[in-house]
């Protein structure tokens, strides 16, 4: 049994009361034993059964679940920095992506690269988000775009879920964009995700959910009902890009398929808003595209107001979103899309895990749920996302053990 206290506030990020309530206990402490939580709440009220628990020390600062980055594209070959400079210099996206680069070159050096390189690159990545705080991590395919290399990157991800100890939780993103070799019979691309690639990825049981990049230049709204609904028939729950570039009906189809998110949506509409609402659909938001793209970001106030929940996450990949830094990403919910730091965390947190379909177990601070969370070192969670430092995480712990510990945290210790 272990007890943490000395928590100047801790926030549980309960799914009740909507998006500003991350429910925040001053003076806090609370109990875990293994993997589990057992008790949270106002150090002078803890249980004297739990008195002799073994203690940590938090140190004043602030104890927030672990976050759930619910939007990554994790593994990939090479990166795209050149085309950083030529946005800069004018080009657009969609212009860079049919001069051969975008998403296709990132297919090319992704098929090169090998499974191994994947794995040790993505593992890289992995270990740096777990010391920003993070916890639970999803991560599309998509730069496979065939049937070997669409399965490699799944095993990558299961290789990585197996050998690190925080969850990975695997996306099929088979239809991110017909690839060039089927310029010219989209069809059979769209043939081969459903009657292959699917039922291939359902039978070894590498993802959970299938993603579709509703979009002109990517897949329309009659191809991405198809493939959703041959997955979701197949046990792989929908989710989508949507209303990225353009106002494309695929919030409406969100809805429509019963999609745990639709993600993006910089242009929904206000039927697209309404339909997410009734249908209980979560608004994955990605306010580094905002940053990177210099484009507005999803209307995140007519969202809340409307009911629907608002995720944040980060969309690393090496094109629109070149970093896994999720809590710079909440600080830019806050900035750009005028967010709460309050509902900018539970964005980050419960509505992350709600995306994912994991709200059970993870997001949240409550009794029976994952011991999973950081340390800030930050008084409040308001000073933390405001105060925007390289990295204020001080601990972190997933599965009740500790897997980052800042240099100096002596609280740390005793979780070795
Ligand atoms: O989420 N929108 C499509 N896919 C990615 C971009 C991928 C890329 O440019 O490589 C996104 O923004
Ligand atoms: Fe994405």
């Amino acid at each position: 049994m272990k007890l943490i206290e000395n928590i100047s506030q801790l926030a549980t990020c309960a799914g009740e009361g909507g998006q500003g309530a991350m429910h925040a206990i001053g003076d806090a402490a609370m109990v875990w034993e293994g993997a589990t939580i057992r008790w949270v709440g106002p150090k002078r009220e803890l249980p004297v059964e739990y008195w002799n628990a073994e203690r940590i020390d938090a140190q004043g600062g602030t104890v927030v679940p672990g976050l759930v980055d619910c939007h990554t594209h994790l593994a990939f070959g090479g990166w795209r920095a050149d085309e950083f400079t030529r946005r800069i210099e004018g080009a657009s996206y969609l212009d860079i992506a049919r001069a051969g680069g975008g998403i296709a070159k990132t297919v090319r050096l992704t098929r090169e690269a090998g499974a191994d390189a994947l794995l040790n690159r993505a593992r890289g990545f992995v270990r740096e988000m777990t010391t920003l705080g993070v916890t639970t991590i999803e991560a599309k395919s998509g730069y496979g775009l065939d049937r070997e290399h669409e399965l490699e990157l799944l095993r990558v991800y299961r290789r990585l879920a197996q050998a690190e100890p925080i969850a990975v939780v695997a996306t099929f993103l088979g239809a991110h964009v017909v690839p060039p070799e089927y310029r010219d019979r989209r069809e059979a691309y769209v043939a081969l995700l459903i009657d292959e690639l699917i039922p291939a990825v359902a039978a070894e049981r590498l993802a959970t959910a299938c993603d579709v990049f509703v979009e002109e230049s990517a897949f329309s709204l009659d191809e991405a009902r198809r493939i959703l609904l041959a997955g979701r028939a197949a046990g792989l729950a929908p989710r989508l890009h949507a209303d990225q570039l353009s106002a494309g009906g695929g919030a409406e189809l969100a809805a429509e398929v019963g999609a745990l998110s639709a993600d993006h949506l910089e242009h929904v509409s206000e039927k697209g808003i309404a339909a997410m609402a009734q249908a209980g659909v979560v608004a994955v938001s990605l306010p580094l595209v905002s940053l990177y793209l210099g484009q507005p970001p999803l209307p995140a106030r007519r969202l809340i107001a409307a009911g629907v929940p608002v995720a944040v996450a980060t969309d690393f990949n090496p094109g629109t979103a070149p970093s896994y830094h999720l809590p710079l990403a909440m600080t830019l919910a806050c900035t750009l899309q005028r967010m709460t730091p309050a509902e900018a965390l539970k964005g980050g947190t419960y509505y992350a895990a709600k995306a994912l379909g994991l709200e059970r177990r993870v997001g949240s601070l409550e009794r029976g749920k994952a011991a999973d969370f950081a340390v800030i070192d930050a008084p409040d969670v308001e000073h933390w996302l405001y105060h925007l430092r390289p990295n204020a995480c001080r601990l972190t712990v997933a599965g009740g053990r500790a897997i980052w510990r800042a240099p100096g945290h002596s609280g740390a210790r005793e979780l070795a």
